[in-house]
């Protein structure tokens, strides 16, 4: 993790842990009640609760967490850039996830996915490592485009989740009216 420090003004004004509300801290207090036996079983639904608030989850979300659990900031860092879901950059207002497994890649996710970079702005053979990194990202901040595993939908190939809703049997030619509805 990058360390913050006081000789950073930038980072110390833009720290999410300054950020947090009285109203969040008991969200987040409610959400541990669930989980009696181990608060460490809260560690996922927190950090999805953080980036809904936050965009993203920065050093200081995790320094957060990590203390509201009791736990070490690197169980929880571990988890942010195991699972593709979190990122520890901001990313685009609406973020559209292409399936590239199996049913969705032999029903063409991979032109989907061009499509929608093209559709877009961004350059569809932009490199995105993952481990924590933002999506590619349009320059407005519009969208970001990445590529992810089985959505469970596979019998309605190819699909998208875009934010939170899933679009199936997606063809080439629907592409511009989807991606019009986020605009
Ligand atoms: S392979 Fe795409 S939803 Fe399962």
């Amino acid at each position: 993790m990058t360390a913050t420090t006081a000789a950073d003004p930038k980072a110390a004004t833009t720290r999410q842990a300054d950020q947090v509300t009285p109203e969040f801290e008991a969200a987040i207090d409610e959400i541990v009640t669930h989980y009696p036996v181990s608060k460490r079983s809260a560690s996922l639904p927190l950090l999805h609760y953080w980036q809904n608030t936050f965009g993203s989850v920065d050093d200081s979300g995790i320094e957060w967490i990590a203390a509201r659990l009791e736990l070490q900031p690197i169980n929880i860092y571990e988890l942010v850039t195991f699972y593709p879901w979190f990122r520890r950059e901001a990313a685009g207002k609406t973020i559209i996830r292409v399936c590239r497994t199996l049913a969705c890649a032999m029903a063409g996710s991979y032109e989907v996915k061009e499509k929608f970079c093209s559709a877009v702005g961004l350059d569809p053979l932009a490199e995105h490592h993952g481990f924590g990194e933002a999506p590619p990202t349009s320059a407005d901040g519009k969208f970001s485009v990445e590529f992810v595993e089985c959505l469970a939908s596979c019998g309605s190939a190819p699909v998208a989740l875009i934010n939170n809703t899933l679009h199936e049997k997606i063809t080439p030619e629907s592409i511009p009216g989807i991606v019009g509805q986020y605009q």
